[in-house]
C-alpha cells in the first residue's frame, strides 16, 4: 500500500440510535487500486458507502478526497467531485429505456443549464446528441448496446447491474464504489463480472472499492480487504492474509468452525 491514496477515511462512524452501525473505520485506499470491503450481513458495509458517499453524515469522523475533506457534503456533490456508486438494491429508472438511465448519469458533467436545453438552443441540442453518443459508447462498454431502447426495468437483473455501472461511469467518477456487483448474478456473469471490473480500472483509469459477498470475486479481484463485523474493523490486509485470518473465519463461520479447523 504505498501508492497515494486518493482516499482517506479517518475514524468514520455512524449511530443510529444507540446502535454503532460503523465504528471508528480507517482506510487509506490508493490510487488506480481495486480493494475491497467485506463482512456478514448488517456488519456496516452499506453504511460506509452511505457516509462516503454523503448520504449519511456521520456521527464522527472524516472523509478525505484527493486531499480535500468532503465529510457531510451533500451526495450531488460528491459525485461532481468525483465518486460514483452503484446501490445493492438496484436503484434505476425502471421505466425509462436503458439509454435514457445513462444520460441521466452524463448531466452531470453537462455545460448547459436545464432553461438552455428547454429552449432548444443551438448548444444544448450539440452537447444533447455529444450526450447521446457518449451514453451509447457507455452502453457497448457494459455490454448492453443492443438493448439501448429496452426498458430498463425488463432487463435480466446481472444486466441491470451492469447498467448501473455504466450509469456510474457517466458521471465521469475517479472513484467508483460497488455495492454487491455480483448480487444476483449467474456464475458466468458473475466471471465475466470480474474481469470487466478490472477493464473499466483500466480504462477509465478508476480507483475501485467494493463490497462483495462472493468470496470468489473478493479474493480474486482485490488488491487489499478490510473486514468489518458489528461495525468494527477486525482486519485489512491482502486477500492471502485475510483468508488465514482466524477472527474473519469465525465471523463468517463461527467459532466452532475455527475451533476445528
Ligand atoms: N438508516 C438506518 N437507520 C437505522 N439503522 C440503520 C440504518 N442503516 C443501516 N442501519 C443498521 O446499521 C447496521 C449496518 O447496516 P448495513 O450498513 O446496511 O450493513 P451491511 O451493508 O454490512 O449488510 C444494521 O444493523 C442496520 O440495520
Ligand atoms: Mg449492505
Amino acid at each position: 500500500m504505498e501508492a497515494e491514496a486518493i482516499l482517506t477515511t479517518r475514524n468514520l462512524t455512524m449511530r443510529f440510535g444507540g446502535l454503532t452501525a460503523v465504528s471508528a473505520f480507517n482506510a487509506a485506499i490508493p490510487r488506480g487500486s481495486i480493494v475491497g470491503l467485506i463482512g456478514p450481513n448488517g456488519a456496516g458495509k452499506t453504511t460506509c458507502f452511505n457516509m462516503i458517499t454523503g448520504f449519511y453524515q456521520p456521527s464522527e469522523g472524516q472523509v478525505h478526497f484527493k486531499g480535500r475533506d468532503i465529510t457531510g457534503t451533500p451526495p450531488h456533490k460528491v459525485c461532481h467531485s468525483g465518486i460514483a456508486r452503484t446501490f445493492q438494491n438496484i436503484r434505476l429508472f425502471g421505466n425509462g429505456t436503458v439509454l435514457e438511465n445513462v444520460m441521466v448519469g452524463c448531466h452531470v458533467r453537462q455545460a448547459t443549464g436545464w432553461w438552455q436545453a428547454v429552449l432548444g438552443l443551438p448548444s444544448s441540442r450539440k452537447e444533447a446528441r455529444a450526450l447521446m453518443e457518449k451514453s451509447r459508447e457507455l452502453l457497448a462498454v457494459v455490454d448492453l448496446g443492443d438493448l439501448a431502447d429496452e426498458k430498463a426495468g425488463a432487463l435480466p437483473y446481472g444486466a441491470q447491474r451492469r447498467l448501473e455501472i455504466a450509469r456510474a461511469l457517466a458521471t465521469e467518477p475517479a472513484f467508483l464504489l460497488l455495492d454487491e456487483p455480483a448480487a444476483g448474478m449467474n456464475p458466468n456473469e458473475t466471471q465475466e463480472l470480474m474481469g470487466f471490473v478490472r477493464d473499466i480500472r483500466r480504462r477509465f483509469d478508476l480507483t475501485i472499492l467494493l463490497i462483495e459477498h462472493d468470496m470468489k470475486v473478493v479474493m480474486g479481484i482485490c488488491e487489499h480487504i478490510w473486514v468489518l463485523d458489528y461495525g468494527v474493523t477486525i482486519a485489512e490486509g491482502c486477500p492471502e492474509a485475510i483468508r488465514a485470518n482466524p477472527k474473519v473465519i469465525e465471523a463468517y463461520l463461527g467459532e466452532e468452525a475455527v475451533g476445528h479447523a
